[in-house]
């Protein structure tokens, strides 16, 4: 990042012009700095360039001397220009992005700052101007770009390929496994019926075997419904989400108030189980962090979108701590979270602090990607 270079050439150059002893000092730090330095007078003709500058444009230095500055900078007329009268009366430029043109007519991208030279009576005799080739800097922004892009794509189809998978072990679990317990307890109990009546002993046996059997059924139940919530398909995304309250009030020391409109026709069944998820995540943090006493959640339309709130009076966390730490120790809630909202074309913003509780919301717009209002 350039600091305020301007200023501080422009104060070497004043200091030039009064000690000779400078001039070298001044010609050494022209010739070796590696920006582009250009002093152009009041009507933007150049009157010093640096060798950055020459090899950079690929001119020679007397191509440069005495032309307009116009000749590099895409800017045609610069003296007629808003920005270059502001900085004549003395508001200096600083890292402002535009394009130099080199001598084949090339661009490149420049971060540029600029500052008035004045004389000893304190009148604007040029512009000292000071700008950096960003190239790869650029580059480098745009392939970051390009590769988040791409991070969450594959993280947004990743959540997709998990709810499928969840989905198909969710009805395996209740359909095959499930069945089978059935079969299995049904012909206990056929077994135990047909016993001759002095095997009380055997009878006992059964009926434990049948309890047992109907432990693992409820077990087999609940985390097929854990995987895949089924009630989402059957009753909708309000019902369930009243389902999931519902759960937490059970098996959390907090109370949870829930605030929300009818939204069953709002969203198609993927985007019902992304925001039905979000929420599962809010809750099962509430109910494992955060020792609160209460929770709320509220949902409401605003406009175009549904606005989603779920608050906690707990002990509340440093956020940035959380995001800081090392990938291999966070939980992956939060950051599944944000995508999920991104998913929805929405976004998610958190909001705790240690000792104060947490809100977490998101907004998800009704009109993209086809979710009917
Ligand atoms: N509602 C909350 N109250 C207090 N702390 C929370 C809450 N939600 C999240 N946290 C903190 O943020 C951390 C990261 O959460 P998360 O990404 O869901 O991972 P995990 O739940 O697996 O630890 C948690 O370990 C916890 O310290
Ligand atoms: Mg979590």
């Amino acid at each position: 990042m350039i600091k305020s270079p301007t200023i501080i050439f422009s104060h070497t150059y004043k200091y030039t012009k009064i000690n000779t002893i400078s001039e070298y000092y001044y010609e050494t730090v022209n010739k070796s700095m590696n920006d582009t330095l250009i002093v152009i007078d009041r009507d933007a003709t150049m009157r010093s360039v640096n060798k950055a500058t020459c090899d950079l444009l690929e001119y020679e230095e007397d191509e440069l001397i005495g032309k307009d500055m116009s000749l590099i900078v895409q800017q045609k007329d610069i003296i007629d220009s808003a920005e270059y009268q502001t900085l004549m009366s003395e508001s200096p430029i600083v890292n402002k992005e535009i394009d130099y043109v080199t001598k084949r007519g090339k661009h490149i991208p420049m971060l540029f700052s600029a500052a008035v030279l004045k004389n000893k009576e304190g009148k604007a005799e040029g512009v000292v101007c000071i700008a950096r080739d960003i190239t790869e800097q650029k580059r480098a922004d745009e392939a970051l770009r390009e590769s988040e892009k791409e991070l969450h794509y594959l993280s947004s189809q990743l959540l997709t390929a998990q709810e499928k998978e969840r989905r198909r072990l969710s009805l395996e679990l209740h359909d095959e496994l499930g069945q089978s317990l059935m079969v299995l307890k049904l012909k206990l109990r056929s077994i135990r019926e047909g016993l001759p009546t002095d095997h009380a002993r055997l009878e006992a046996e059964c009926d434990d075997l049948i309890g047992y059997i109907n432990g693992v059924t409820e077990n087999v139940r609940r985390i097929s419904r854990d995987l895949s919530p089924s009630i989402l398909e059957d009753l909708g995304l309000s019902a369930a989400i009243r389902w999931l309250v519902d759960a937490f009030t059970e098996h959390s020391n907090s109370k949870c108030s829930l605030d929300m409109i009818e939204m069953n026709d709002h969203f198609p069944m993927e985007g019902q189980i992304i925001i039905y998820r979000i929420i599962q995540e809010c809750l099962t943090n509430i109910a494992k962090h955060a020792h609160a006493t209460m929770a709320s959640i509220i949902i409401k339309k605003q406009d175009d979108r549904i606005f989603f709130c779920v608050e906690d009076n707990g002990k509340g966390f440093n956020t940035e701590e959380a995001f800081r730490k090392h990938p291999g120790k966070k939980g992956l809630g939060l950051a599944t979270m944000y995508q999920r909202a991104r998913m929805l074309g929405g976004n998610l913003d958190i909001w705790s602090q240690e000792g104060s509780g947490t809100k977490i919301t998101f907004t998800v717009p009704l009109a993209e990607r086809g979710y009917r209002s």
